[in-house]
């Protein structure tokens, strides 16, 4: 054999080595809550898609943290690259989301993933780069309702000097306060032995993770408040985002918005079932609310907002049809 076709032999058996494998780009993506939860699902469903999407060149780990500023702040470190999170802890690192955070603002759902979908959502979403974040896309916990282990809540004044764990948010605190209760925030991680040791004696919560986290365990009333509701939102870091190509940036894209229908489609299911399931477990559920003197209770925060939000926006959510 000459010597060019030895060579040529020699270069076709080596061939599969010589070659790089295609490198795969790994994302590793963090949520509150079970895989088998809304977020978990949004969050499971985010990875299979990018992994189909871009045929295997990604590969998205996903992890449970239930410590939701922890992963902000991992999230701005670079040391993950994405999370699922609730605007609990946001309002900190991104003033602008704290709007969203404000009680009986939002009349349904679909007034609610309207707004969110809509030029404002966007609008909140790009506040989140000078900050040193993405903000990828609106997902959601659905409204939020009250749980406490002393008695049935019906009116504010049921609430009057209960200890109620909030997250770290200004804005529910406030509103808590306004209320007549003593807020106590903490990372959900905290939550359960808080509410076993009797450190607080309620908290709130949507339906979704009531039923995912099992709090009926710990808590014996849930009133159907439906006091705020909870965007989660899809954070990621910027120089992971950056990293993209523009045909990879849109693929991210895909996966997220995949990611939102199954979220949202849980959130939906978890609220249609929830109260019997509740109730099956025991727990006693109050579905009559005074729901108007909550809103009047909340009047003088409502004129704080007015005045520390932006109020202009504030109408503009408001009168979203
Ligand atoms: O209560 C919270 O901290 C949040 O609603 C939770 C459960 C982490 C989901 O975002």
């Amino acid at each position: 054999m000459k010597a060019y076709g030895r060579l040529a032999l020699a270069a076709m058996a080596l061939l599969p080595l010589a070659l790089p494998a295609q490198a795969q780009t790994r994302l590793t993506v963090q949520h509150a809550l079970p895989l088998d939860s809304h977020t978990g699902v949004g969050a499971h469903t985010f990875k299979t898609a990018m992994e189909r999407l871009t045929n295997g060149r990604f590969s998205v780990t996903t992890q449970r943290n239930d410590n939701e500023r922890e992963m902000v702040e991992s999230v701005q470190i670079g040391t993950i690259d994405c999370t699922f999170t609730s605007t609990g802890p946001v309002g900190n690192f991104v003033p602008e989301v704290r709007i969203f955070d404000v009680p009986f603002l939002f009349r349904d759902a679909t007034h609610a993933r309207g707004v969110l979908d809509s030029e404002i959502g966007q609008q909140v979403l790009a506040r989140f780069e000078p900050r040193g974040l993405v903000g990828v896309i609106w997902i959601e916990n659905g409204f939020r309702n009250l749980t406490n282990s002393r008695r049935e809540v019906h009116t504010p004044a049921d609430l009057r000097g209960m200890k109620i764990r909030t997250m770290e948010n200004q804005v529910h605190m406030r509103a808590f306060t306004t209320l007549g209760a003593l807020p106590t925030p903490m990372a959900f991680s905290e939550l359960v032995p808080a509410l076993q040791q009797g450190t607080v004696d309620g908290q709130e919560n949507p339906i979704s993770v009531i039923v995912a986290n099992n709090l009926n365990q710990v808590q014996r009333y849930m009133t159907m408040t439906r006091h705020v509701y909870s965007p989660q939102v899809m954070i990621c870091n910027p120089a992971m985002v950056a990293r993209l190509s523009p045909a990879d940036r849109a693929l991210f894209q895909q996966a997220a918005r995949e990611a939102q229908t199954a979220n949202r489609a849980r959130v939906t299911a978890d609220e249609e079932a929830g109260v019997a399931e509740l109730r099956r477990r025991g727990m006693t559920v109050v579905t009559e609310v005074d729901t108007a003197a909550f809103q009047t209770a909340l009047a003088p925060a409502f004129a704080e907002w007015q005045r520390t939000l932006d109020a202009a926006m504030l109408s503009r959510i408001r009168e979203w049809r």
